[in-house]
């Protein structure tokens, strides 16, 4: 069955998970505030979907996460010292955290029960519209002249108006770490996803297409995330309910362009950590020139 509504203008950011590979950083701050260089992960996702054209972004928090509400929040005492002080870059980096025509609405996920219960607390104010879930700590990146990986998949919604799951091929010793989907061919990046299961055992997975943090949902999703139990790991899981959805709905897999670093990982935010700071503008140059001496 196809959504009508083919244009996405929300955003959902589920920010409430514990971010226990990253103790003791995470301890008194969310994951998500962590910086690549000189930004934190979770601003880089809100650009990715304003490049989109989303204009709501819903965020969904839980305890330790106000520092999120505060990122994107007007700074009173930081803006007027840097404005007495002349520094107007910086005021503009400030300030500019997030164009003024975008919208931010928090909504507190009460205990971390799982990802599928992260999307479902923003049913209300999502209601009846196709929408994108970004997990901000798969950080992607893009070549210059290539789109950004949301803006390329609300591309193809616009086209098929069905739910698409950003996918990559992992090594198969990695498939615990992810949802794994089996598809059909369909066409050059798109495949029809015909399975889908959460964290196989490498020996049962149905395939090496691992499922990344962007996604495209039609509100159908709500119907059945709400009647799941437990899954993997005791937490409530999107794969379960994408699971549901695919036998009343076509779910495409989107092989996406671009660059991805898992940033829940320390390993993969190291990596984003020295990609990103060899593209800086300001101290790219200098930092190659360091990778170079200690090499
Ligand atoms: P992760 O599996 O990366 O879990 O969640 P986590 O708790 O953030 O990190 P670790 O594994 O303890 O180190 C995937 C995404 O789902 C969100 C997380 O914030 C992350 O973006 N999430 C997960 C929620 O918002 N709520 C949950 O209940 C669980």
């Amino acid at each position: 069955m196809k959504n009508n509504n083919s244009v996405v203008r929300k955003a959902v950011f589920p920010v409430a998970g514990l971010g226990s590979r990253f103790l003791p950083a995470t301890k008194a701050q969310p994951k998500e505030m962590l910086p690549i260089v000189d930004k934190p992960l979770i601003q880089y996702a809100v650009e990715e979907a304003v490049a989109a054209g989303i204009t709501d972004m819903v965020f969904i928090t839980g305890r330790n996460k106000r520092a999120i509400e505060d990122h994107f929040d007007t700074a009173y005492e930081l803006e007027s010292e840097l404005e007495a002080g002349g520094k107007t870059a910086l005021l503009d980096l400030v300030r500019n955290a997030i164009p003024k025509n975008v919208n931010c609405i928090y909504i507190r996920q009460s205990a971390p029960l799982g990802l599928g219960h992260a999307v479902l607390c923003a049913r209300p104010v999502i209601g009846d519209e196709p929408f994108a879930v970004l997990l901000a700590d798969d950080f992607m990146d893009v070549d210059g002249g290539t789109k950004p990986v949301l803006a390329q998949m609300t591309d193809v919604f616009a086209r098929e108006a069905c739910s698409l799951l950003a996918v990559q091929d992992v090594p198969r010793s990695h498939t615990r770490q992810y949802g794994i989907v089996s598809v059909d061919p369909h066409e050059k990046n798109l495949a029809r996803v015909n399975s889908i299961v959460e964290k196989p055992a490498p020996e049962v997975a149905p395939s090496t297409l691992a499922v990344v943090g962007r996604y495209v949902l039609t509100p159908t999703i709500f119907n059945y995330l709400e009647g799941l139990g437990q899954g993997a790991g005791g937490e409530i899981q999107l794969t379960d309910g994408i699971a549901a959805l695919m036998q009343a709905e076509q779910v495409l897999a989107y092989r996406y362009a671009g660059m991805r670093y898992d940033c829940g990982s320390k390993l993969g935010y190291l990596k984003a950590t020295v990609a990103m700071g060899l593209k800086h503008p300001a101290m790219g140059q200098d930092f190659a020139e360091y990778l170079e001496q200690i090499r």
